[in-house]
């Protein structure tokens, strides 16, 4: 049965999709995995070799129109499957109570299929990501160490104890995640120390492989169509992805 994660940040481009299908790429080098895409810029189709696809249903056909949650999957390799998010995502609102439960629901349905699921969303705490917790069994947050990321990190946060504290008691939250790290900043550093204080205080791990900033890690999955694990080139980036998905799984 999968256990289920999610990658979760209402801060828009700190590397949400890039850790989640690296990572989610990484494991499937052993492992039977899952990414499913909630956030209508569908940027986890485009990070895989999906071109000439022809996509015929999305998450949002599924959420929104009761296609089966089966007829969603894209096949990348031999252990990788992805699901496309849909445009419609972008405005998805919630319509009951209920609603709330029908990514869980439609993802219990799949959940034998696989050892790990990755759920990336939009950067935003909008209906699709709030399904997201729902459904999973824990979150990573990315963290860019610059003004406002700590503002995000703890809406995230209380985003997160909420669901815990109502529908999902069970979810957990993996470890933060620090990206585009520059190691010759100054203001790097200053807001390196400031979340460590605060990952301490709160007691969430805070992953000792930082993501750095790279303009290699920017350009590889544009110029290969493959997340950076799965390529031929990029081995330092590759070595990093490679502890970071080891210490998210411990
Ligand atoms: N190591 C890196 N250093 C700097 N930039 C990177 C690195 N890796 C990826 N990028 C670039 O950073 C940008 C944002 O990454 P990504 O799309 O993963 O963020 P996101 O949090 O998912 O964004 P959004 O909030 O829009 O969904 C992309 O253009 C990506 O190519
Ligand atoms: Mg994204």
């Amino acid at each position: 049965m999968a256990k289920v994660y999610s990658v979760v940040s209402n801060k828009g481009g700190i590397l949400k999709t890039t850790l989640c299908v690296n990572i989610s790429a990484e494991i499937s080098k052993k492992k039977r995995t899952l990414v499913i895409d909630t956030d209508g810029q569908s940027n986890v189709v485009v990070s895989f070799p999906t071109r000439n696809l022809d996509i015929k249903y999305t998450l949002f056909d599924c959420l929104a129109n009761g296609i089966d949650i089966k007829e969603t999957i894209i096949n990348i390799s031999e252990k990788l499957d992805i699901i496309p998010a849909g445009k419609g995502m972008n405005s998805f609102m919630k319509k009951d109570d209920r609603s709330a439960l029908d990514l869980k629901a439609a993802i219990d349905s799949i959940k034998a299929n696989y050892e790990y699921i990755f759920i990336d969303t939009a950067p935003s705490l909008n209906f699709a990501a709030l399904q997201a917790l729902v459904a999973s069994d824990q979150i990573v947050i990315p963290y860019q160490a610059e003004g406002y990321g700590m503002l995000s990190i703890l809406n995230t946060i209380k985003a997160i104890q909420e669901v815990k504290n109502s529908v999902n008691p069970a979810l957990k939250i993996n470890s933060i995640v620090v990206t585009k790290y520059d190691a010759r900043s100054k203001v790097h550093k200053n807001f390196l120390k400031d979340i460590r204080t605060v990952s301490e205080r709160l007691g969430i791990r805070l992953a000792s492989t930082k993501i750095p900033q790279t303009f290699t890690g920017a350009n590889s999955i544009f110029e290969e169509q493959t997340p950076t694990v799965l390529s031929k080139k990029w081995n330092k980036l590759k070595g990093i992805y490679s502890n970071l998905t080891r210490e998210i799984l411990n």
